[in-house]
């Protein structure tokens, strides 16, 4: 038998009936983007605009996302976009968990055919898939690593829209993110305050 592609993936996906998110849908969304991309982007579930047009990302959070992309030279077609529930959870309430479970498969396996460089969690519920006990607010920023990949945590761009504080943490962590791209090597510890920081002179 065939391994599976992403097309696969994406037909399995928009046809799928595992839980009970498949009888709320419009369309389901499967993900976009480069199936050889650098980075994925791993939002919590379709929301009103994406279910109607079976695309992720194509609300007020996905326009945030694309100027945000767009900040470090990069745009939709040069990632890979998708979420932890490819169906729509009726009025954006949170995926429960045996709906995570049912859909989990999808995404382990666009992980495995896409193999990014870097798995980008948007917000605490798709971090939390990783790792369920901590706090998104502590984790943003600091790469590290999950089952061979490196994951990086930042704020979902809807959170930075309804508040606005969180906007700057979220630029910092694309510009981050751009250094990581570029650097052979991703950083998997947070580097903190190295001793050789050559801004750090004594003001004496
Ligand atoms: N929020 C998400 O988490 N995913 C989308 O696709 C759109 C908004
Ligand atoms: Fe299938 Fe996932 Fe949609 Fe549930 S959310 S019906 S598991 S594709």
């Amino acid at each position: 038998m065939a391994e599976p592609d992403l097309t696969t993936i994406d037909n399995q996906v928009r046809s799928c009936t595992k839980c009970a998110l498949s009888s709320t849908r419009t369309q389901a969304v499967p993900g976009e983007g480069s199936p050889t991309a650098d980075l994925m982007f791993i939002g919590e579930g379709p929301g009103f605009h994406e279910d109607r047009q079976g695309r992720p990302f194509v609300g007020p959070a996905g326009q945030l996302l694309d100027k945000l992309l767009a900040s470090i030279g990069l745009n939709r077609a040069d990632v890979y976009i998708t979420n932890m529930v490819k169906c729509r959870p009726p009025e954006n309430r949170d995926p429960h968990p045996g709906e995570l479970a049912a859909c989990s498969g999808y995404l382990n396996e666009q992980i495995r055919l896409i193999s990014p460089k870097v798995l980008v969690t948007l917000g605490r519920h798709s971090f939390g898939k990783f790792f369920p006990n901590e706090t998104i607010s502590k984790a943003r920023g600091r790469p590290r690593k999950w089952n061979g990949n490196t994951l990086f945590p930042i704020y979902h761009p809807a959170a930075a829209l309804h508040n606005p504080r969180l906007k700057p943490a979220l630029e910092e962590d694309f510009q981050k993110l751009k250094s990581m791209l570029e650097s052979n090597d991703a950083p998997v510890e947070e580097q903190k305050g190295s001793p050789e920081e050559p801004n750090q002179l004594s003001l004496f």
